[in-house]
């Protein structure tokens, strides 16, 4: 059960979440961060840092947000506008660095 990035971190990319993770698997987009399902532990970390409660698990994620549990995976399986391959499971945010896009979903907001 992953945790999830939702709306709230549109726009405000706080950071603090990823000096909490231990897998560095919080990945930044243009304007929002995205977790990667396949690289996180579900250690809760990144949970209470965030200022503006951006986080939680995938299942207790808010009515209103859950759209995001997919797009925070579409993040990593489907190819990103301007790339010609999906990112997958890179190892590690720090060495893949920001990747300056959002998924379509959350540019359109
Ligand atoms: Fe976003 Fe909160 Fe992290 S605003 S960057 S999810 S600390
Ligand atoms: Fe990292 Fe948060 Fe998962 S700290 S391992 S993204 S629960």
């Amino acid at each position: 059960m992953p945790y999830v990035i939702a709306a709230p971190c549109i726009d405000v990319m706080d950071k603090s979440c990823i000096d909490e993770c231990p897998v560095d698997c919080i990945y930044e987009g243009e304007r929002k961060l995205y977790i990667n399902p396949k690289e996180c532990i579900d250690c809760g970390a990144c949970e209470p840092v965030c200022p503006v409660e951006a986080i939680t698990q995938d299942r207790r994620v808010a009515a209103e947000h859950a759209d995001f549990v997919e797009d925070n995976q579409r993040f990593f399986t489907e190819i990103l506008p301007g790339r010609d391959q999906p990112l997958g499971a890179p190892g590690g945010s720090n060495k893949t660095g920001p990747v300056g896009v959002d998924t379509p979903m959350v540019a359109a907001r």
